[in-house]
């Protein structure tokens, strides 16, 4: 085949028109099939084999009278053939870009998944409600290890070293002067230790025992303290604060009795009673028909006590209380057993 040849005109006998309308022909076969518009691209404007790219190139062959029309003829086709590939790329990336759009829809009507909100475990609400109920009476909160000294948790209180308070029996001991504080009395001590009067603090926290676990006994629960020294505190100013706090946190209904008692860092000293608030005094299980309930221990601070933190008794007088908070909640809320409060079950945290 001469290069003189009109190569491109009667190559395989076709003339040109012949040419392009074939290529022409056989891309919109191809179009409406399954080859990807990438693959059409390939087929037809490959750098070495694509039908039009090689029609370009017998272009160069053609004699040059005839180029002008041949020229625009596969210039035509080219143009056409390229709107058409990019109109079918501009589809298949609008469609992918559908199918994606679909396969990731989100309803974003649909209900989320609910995560459960959590609230305050009922002995600290309890614990929340009378810390408020003393802030109103101008107490503030203070805090004691609960690791304490045999000084502290018994010496400074006035309990000497054969009382049977300090019995191992009742006492985790760490060693012969260390030991898990029985009551949060100590941080009576530590406060005065570190502020002069006037006075007036609760502390709550954490207290050890060696009883074995039954429905009213834990070997570890919890207590708030209060304290309040001046100058001129009397057994009145005592009865009142602790017949406001029981009447604010109970009930104003309430009726507060205060029976003589032994503490050995109080004198004189209290037992407290409510009338029962499940029959109102009347007598019933839960108040074992005496139609009162002990809630709290409490009295008059004991001059030796003053004496330990350098407080001069003569011009000092203060009173204190100790109450668990188990029991306070156990009476506020009706629950007739002290582990329910220690063993996490949802069913009966979620009623608070
Ligand atoms: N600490 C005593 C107890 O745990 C309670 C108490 C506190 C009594 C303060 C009187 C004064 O039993």
């Amino acid at each position: 085949m001469g290069r003189s040849a009109p190569f491109f005109l009667r190559h395989g006998g076709d003339m040109l028109e012949e040419k392009i309308k074939r290529v022409l022909e056989e891309f919109r076969t191809d179009s409406k099939g399954t080859a990807s518009p990438q693959e059409l691209r390939n087929k037809y404007f490959g750098r070495k084999n694509g039908m039009v790219t090689l029609l370009m190139k017998e272009l160069q062959l053609v004699p040059p009278a005839e180029k002008p029309v041949a020229g625009k003829q596969v210039n035509e086709l080219k143009l056409a053939l390229e709107a058409e590939l990019d109109g079918l790329e501009a589809g298949s990336a609008s469609q992918a870009l559908a199918e994606r759009l679909q396969a990731e829809r989100v309803d974003v009507t649909l209900p989320g998944n609910r995560r459960p909100i959590g609230h305050s475990h009922p002995l600290t609400l309890v614990r929340s409600e009378i810390e408020d109920i003393f802030s109103s009476m101008g107490y503030w909160v203070e805090d004691g290890p609960e690791i304490e000294t045999t000084f502290y948790n018994f010496e400074a209180l006035n309990i000497p070293e054969h009382h049977p308070a300090r019995d191992s029996q009742d006492t985790f001991y760490i060693s012969d002067t260390l030991l898990l504080r029985t009551h949060t009395s100590p941080v009576q001590i530590r406060t005065m230790q570190k502020q002069r009067p006037p006075l007036r603090i609760i502390c709550p926290g954490k207290v050890y025992r060696r009883d074995n676990p039954d429905a009213t006994h834990s070997p570890a629960f919890q207590q708030i303290e209060g304290l309040a020294v001046d100058e001129s505190l009397t057994f009145r100013d005592f009865k009142g604060t602790l017949e406001y706090f029981l009447k604010a946190f109970f009930s104003q209904k309430t009726k507060v009795r205060f029976r003589p008692s032994y503490f050995a860092f109080t004198e004189p000293s209290a037992e407290v009673d409510i009338s029962c608030i499940f029959c109102a005094g009347v007598g019933c299980r839960v108040c074992k028909t005496s139609g009162w309930i002990e809630v709290l221990g409490a009295g008059m601070v004991d001059p030796a006590v003053f004496r330990y933190v350098d407080y001069d008794p003569e011009k000092y007088t203060g009173f204190a209380f100790g109450l668990g908070i188990e029991r306070f909640a156990m009476l506020k809320y009706s629950v007739n057993n002290i582990q329910y409060f220690y063993e996490s079950d949802l069913r009966f945290l979620e009623q608070f």
